[in-house]
């Protein structure tokens, strides 16, 4: 493994992962592949850029588009895909679901093609634990079957499905990992935690959704790209690695402690009507990724502190994104009426 392609590296994930691997590796080459939608910033990659000036390169293009995947692959003779790109927040996929099937479906079927056609070293999928659908009792093992419920956890699933296909039939050397809600530094602020932080700074209603009884493990991001890592390097061909915490935390409380750390009123939560299909639990079994010697270094409370403060810390970076008119459009129709008196 010497030239890796970061598809959606210029996303949240993506972009912590490509400043992580260049950090750690002095021999690795990054190119990062990115459609720049509005989740795509290269803001996030800035220092990248000019640390790493000579291992790393920028490709502005679709992973639908197959030319241009070709072209690259080519270009910077890449032997290892990592697929970060995708269309991710739950909320939009029930608005407009078609750019989920497009990107995340399709995609990754283009992708899959590439690593076909010029047998490169290795493929990793990078996956989510809402394939595995509500989790009423225990923790989904990587061997359970997927059930996907929201739009964009059916196009990832269907997504993972191919993957093991082409691992089947024509021997492609793949691995997936399935990874816990994350947080840290360069989240959108649409999931709930850079939401809810970035509102309560400014003294704005946290629209909590439902009950708030629901159930995620919130993961820090380096933790998770730590044991993508160890996965990329140690994990067998063919298997599927879910990465988590393996605690969990209700998004009320998950709420009450971003009011406390940043000593902000309770008044502020404002409950909402739900999310349909809402999946009020994730719960993940980590045994697998544990015995290749991995240990998070936060737990949810942990990696929620750290992500307050890196907000607290960087305003000009989430301002510029929330004066926008996309993300204003975007609050308004997601949000507008939704208020439980
Ligand atoms: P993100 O929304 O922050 O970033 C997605 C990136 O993909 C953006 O840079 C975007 O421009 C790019 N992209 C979208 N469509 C593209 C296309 N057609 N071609 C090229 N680039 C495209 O997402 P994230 O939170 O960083 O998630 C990254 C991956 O991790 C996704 O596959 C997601 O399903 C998975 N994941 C996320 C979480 C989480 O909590 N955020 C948890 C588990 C798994
Ligand atoms: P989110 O960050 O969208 O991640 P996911 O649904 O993919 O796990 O949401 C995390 C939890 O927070 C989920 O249970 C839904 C809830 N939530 C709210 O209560 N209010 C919000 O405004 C959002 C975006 C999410």
């Amino acid at each position: 493994m010497k030239n890796i392609l970061v598809t959606g590296g210029a996303g949240f994930i993506g972009s912590n992962f490509t400043r992580y691997m260049l950090e750690h590796y002095s021999n690795y080459k990054v190119v990062v592949y990115d459609k720049l939608t509005y989740a795509g910033n290269l803001d996030n990659l800035q220092d990248v850029a000019e640390r790493f000036n000579s291992r790393y390169a920028f490709a502005h293009a679709d992973i639908c588009d197959k030319e241009a995947v070709d072209q690259a692959i080519r270009e910077h003779q890449i032997d290892t895909i990592v697929n970060f790109a995708a269309d991710t927040h739950v909320d939009r996929s029930i608005m407009d679901p078609d750019a989920f099937v497009m990107t995340d479906v399709y995609g990754t079927y283009v992708l899959l093609e590439a690593v076909r056609k010029y047998q490169l070293e290795r493929y990793h999928q990078i996956g989510t634990d809402e394939v595995y659908g509500h989790v009423p009792r225990g923790a989904s093992k990587e061997a359970d079957p997927v059930a996907p419920r929201s739009p964009y956890a059916a196009s990832k699933a269907s997504a993972d499905l191919m993957i093991n296909a082409y691992h089947i039939t024509y021997n492609l050397p793949v691995t997936i990992s399935r990874g816990a809600n994350n947080v840290g530094p360069y989240q959108y602020p649409e999931k709930v935690v850079p939401l809810f932080v970035t509102n309560a700074i400014d003294n704005q209603p946290l629209p909590l959704y439902g009950d708030g009884l629901q159930v995620r493990d919130y993961q820090y991001v380096l933790d998770h790209c730590e044991a993508i890592d160890l996965v990329l390097h140690k994990g067998q061909i063919g298997e599927v690695y879910n990465i988590g915490t393996g605690t969990e935390m209700r998004n009320i409380d998950m709420t009450h402690l971003i009011l406390k750390l940043l000593n902000k009123p309770e008044a502020l939560i404002q409950p909402v009507i739900d999310r349909p299909g809402h999946d009020r639990r994730y719960a993940l079994d980590v045994t697998k990724i544990r015995s290749l010697g991995w240990e998070p270094a936060h737990t949810c409370a942990d990696a929620i502190e750290a992500t307050v403060r890196w907000y607290v810390d960087h305003e000009a970076w989430w301002r510029k994104i929330k004066s926008g008119e996309r993300y204003k459009e975007y609050y308004e129709r997601q949000y507008a009426g939704r208020e439980i008196k």
